[in-house]
């Protein structure tokens, strides 16, 4: 035999027994189960995971309370590694949006592509504005309808933040010592949108998220002013006009409502459709959209102690906590697990500390 073959006889075995010893290694990890890093969902168990060196370095260098740029996406990458970047609102691009264009609403926009183009098409912007848009760091709050805002005089607070998200039809005026007067966007629907065109507030954007098919046909009758013909079809009255200018209209990316039910909360998927407890609330997916899109994000108004039933559900009306009914559409308790995750990694502030 040649000293290679020999060679060869030696290595080859070696090889086969260094693999099975690695394998095997690897199996009794795997059956054995040193302690798991990551929850079902893919969040890190060790919540306190510190930021990388170069990000650390960085911020210890920043004056004490100013904005630190790519904070809350070093952070969420850091409890969960599968993050990945994501655009706040659809652009003229987004059927390239691979992980939304095979679902149907409201997890993606399968079937709408043709309507979405011809809302697009008028609105003709896809931003929040070049003065917010050019920011080198943005702190954003949502600002949930929770009773818990009242009586805490957090106005002036809310309205330091560059970017003030708020929800449906939750009022500002009468209501700004305690949840501020500025307002960037508002995310609705159209049974959640103000029925009463002199409500709105100028100066804010319009963000529509989409959760039905109809809901689409409904933006685009908004958009272009026509008579809103078919009202069948929806659970409840919807606003018949909104007295804003196709400018001021933006599209929420569905992919904030499918990252959130699927991957962090973890909703049932019933095949990517509209089912059962898997469609999260539109404040978490507000928060969710302000994780990939803001450097620091904060909340108020989160949060429902169930244990005071005679506290006010939503701090602009007097309906008591108790009569918030078991719901078909949202799995309150495991968002909130979700939401508990973010607070105890110190990604997102509550400012009104009812998460
Ligand atoms: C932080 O400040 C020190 C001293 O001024 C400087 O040498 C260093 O380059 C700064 N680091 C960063 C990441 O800006
Ligand atoms: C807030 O204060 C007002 C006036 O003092 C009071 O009527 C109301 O009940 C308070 N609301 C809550 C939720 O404590
Ligand atoms: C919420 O999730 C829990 C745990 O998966 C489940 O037991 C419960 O039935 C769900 N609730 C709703 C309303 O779907």
């Amino acid at each position: 035999m040649k000293p290679a073959h020999k060679l060869l006889f030696v290595v080859c075995p070696m090889l086969v027994l260094g693999f099975i010893y690695y394998s095997s290694g690897k199996l009794h990890l795997h059956v054995w189960g040193q302690k798991p890093l990551f929850d079902k969902q893919g969040f890190m168990l060790n919540l306190d995971t510190k930021l990388p060196l170069d990000l650390a370095y960085k911020y210890g260098n920043l004056s004490e309370g100013a904005c630190k740029p790519g904070y809350a996406a070093a952070k969420m990458t850091a409890i969960y590694p599968k993050s990945k970047p994501a655009s706040m609102f659809l652009d003229r691009n987004f059927k390239r949006l691979a992980k939304v264009i095979n679902y149907l609403p409201p997890f993606g926009f399968r079937t709408q592509e043709r309507i979405i183009d011809v809302i697009l098409s008028a609105t003709k912007n896809y931003g929040l504005g070049p003065e917010l848009d050019s920011l080198i760091c943005k702190r954003c709050i949502i600002v949930g309808n929770g009773g818990i805002l009242s009586n805490k005089s957090l106005g002036s607070r809310i309205d330091e933040y560059d970017v003030v998200v708020r929800l449906n039809e939750a009022p500002v005026s009468g209501y700004t010592r305690d949840v501020g007067s500025k307002t960037t966007m508002r995310i609705t629907y159209p049974e959640g949108a103000i029925q009463k065109p002199e409500r709105y507030e100028k100066d804010s954007l319009f963000v529509f998220s989409a959760f039905k098919p109809l809901d689409f046909k409904w933006l685009r009758q908004m958009v272009y002013k026509e008579k809103l013909v078919r009202l069948e079809g929806f659970w409840k009255s919807v606003a018949r006009y909104v007295p804003r200018e196709p400018s001021e209209i933006r599209i929420l990316n569905p992919y904030f409502i499918q990252e959130a039910a699927f991957q962090f909360i973890g909703l049932p998927q019933n095949n990517g459709l509209m089912g059962k407890g898997n469609i999260p609330t539109l404040g978490t997916v507000a928060i969710t959209m302000a994780l990939h899109n803001c450097d620091e994000v904060a909340v108020a108004g989160f949060g429902y102690d169930m244990n005071t039933p005679h506290a006010p559900l939503h701090y602009y009306e007097s309906v008591k906590m108790s009569a918030i009914k078991e719901s078909w559409t949202h799995n309150i308790s495991k968002e909130k697990e979700f939401l508990r995750k973010l607070v105890k990694a110190n990604i997102i502030t509550d400012l009104t500390n009812g998460i």
